[in-house]
């Protein structure tokens, strides 16, 4: 990333110093992913990789709630983000009063919270999930019925995989909610021949349109394995682009949308965050005590 490179050098700099590593969503622009990150991948894969770090310092590209995750499962260590404000409008569309609400009105039934979700409301969740296990973990419980929030796509598509009744909350990406199934139609007839890989955050018609539906790194373990010539990303067009910069014989066609959130994440916000060790994610004791419970009982989950 030539453009790049003073920044890029740095930051790899910075690193060194301050006995840091990088972990980046796929969301995140290829200088950020592929110029200065150590860690890659989808959310569970950031969770799982964050929990084993043995570095002092974990700077988190990626979204709010992604931070948080990393800082839960290491309370001892400096989480930074490198802007406050990259947050999610599926964390936006629940609070902890919303999931003690609908506790009251479902006795006995338990909370499975996406992780898409501020720490308050993982503390009054049962288990976690991400896109990438959400069936296994529904599953995991071993009842017949749970409450699954924030996503009603999500919900949904693991209501459509699994006997478990789900009762959801009408939260929703405001990326994946904007691509309709006409989109689909309208690319394979434009692209005969093109694969249309899916995030389950998509309305239900878009995701029985797809060919392969899966969380980020699902969707991108399908494209390494079957090589299509052409495929359609239904999901943030940055992937696209840092995938696209390791197959490059296939042609990644558009349309796709930005999540105005994670493009909050710059070069310039990495190397500042390293410089200044913030801003960091610090989180209330008891409320972080009661977050790391479902967050580690997903990650038991194999
Ligand atoms: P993944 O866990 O599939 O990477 O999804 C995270 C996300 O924010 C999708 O919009
Ligand atoms: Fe949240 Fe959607 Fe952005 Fe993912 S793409 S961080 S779900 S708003």
């Amino acid at each position: 990333w030539p453009a790049h490179a003073p920044e890029i050098d740095a930051i790899l700099r910075l690193k060194q110093q301050r006995d840091a590593v990088v972990l980046a969503h796929n969301y995140m622009t290829p200088e950020i992913f592929h110029g200065v990150s150590d860690i890659r991948g989808d959310s569970l894969a950031l969770a799982r990789e964050a929990a084993k770090s043995e570095a002092a310092v974990l700077v988190v590209a990626g979204v709010h709630f992604m931070a948080e995750t990393a800082k839960l499962v290491n309370p001892d260590k400096t989480v930074l983000i490198p802007d406050r404000r990259a947050g999610c409008s599926l964390a936006e569309s629940i609070t902890a009063a919303d999931v003690r609400a609908l506790r009251a009105a479902h006795p006995g039934v338990p909370v499975v919270t996406y992780v898409n979700t501020s720490a308050a409301v993982k503390a009054e969740s049962d288990i976690c999930c991400t896109s990438g296990n959400s069936v296994r973990i529904v599953e995991s419980l071993g009842v017949p019925r749970v409450i699954m929030l924030p996503d009603r796509f999500l919900a949904d598509y693991v209501a459509r995989r699994t006997a478990v009744e789900i009762i959801p909350w009408p939260g929703q990406c405001e990326v994946h909610e904007r691509f309709t199934e006409e989109d689909i139609h309208t690319m394979r007839r434009a692209v005969p021949g093109v694969a249309v890989v899916a995030h389950p955050e998509c309305p239900r018609d878009v995701l029985e349109a797809a060919d392969h539906v899966g969380s980020t790194a699902g969707m991108i373990d399908w494209l390494k394995r079957e090589r299509p010539a052409s495929v359609f990303l239904v999901t943030e067009c940055s992937m696209s682009d840092n995938v696209a910069a390791e197959m490059p014989e296939t042609r990644f066609v558009r349309p796709c949308t930005l999540c105005p959130h994670m493009k909050r994440i710059t070069l310039t916000g990495i190397r500042r965050a390293l410089e200044t060790l913030s801003p960091s994610v610090d989180l209330d004791a008891e409320t972080a005590a009661r977050a790391r419970v479902p967050v580690e009982r997903m990650l038991a989950v194999r």
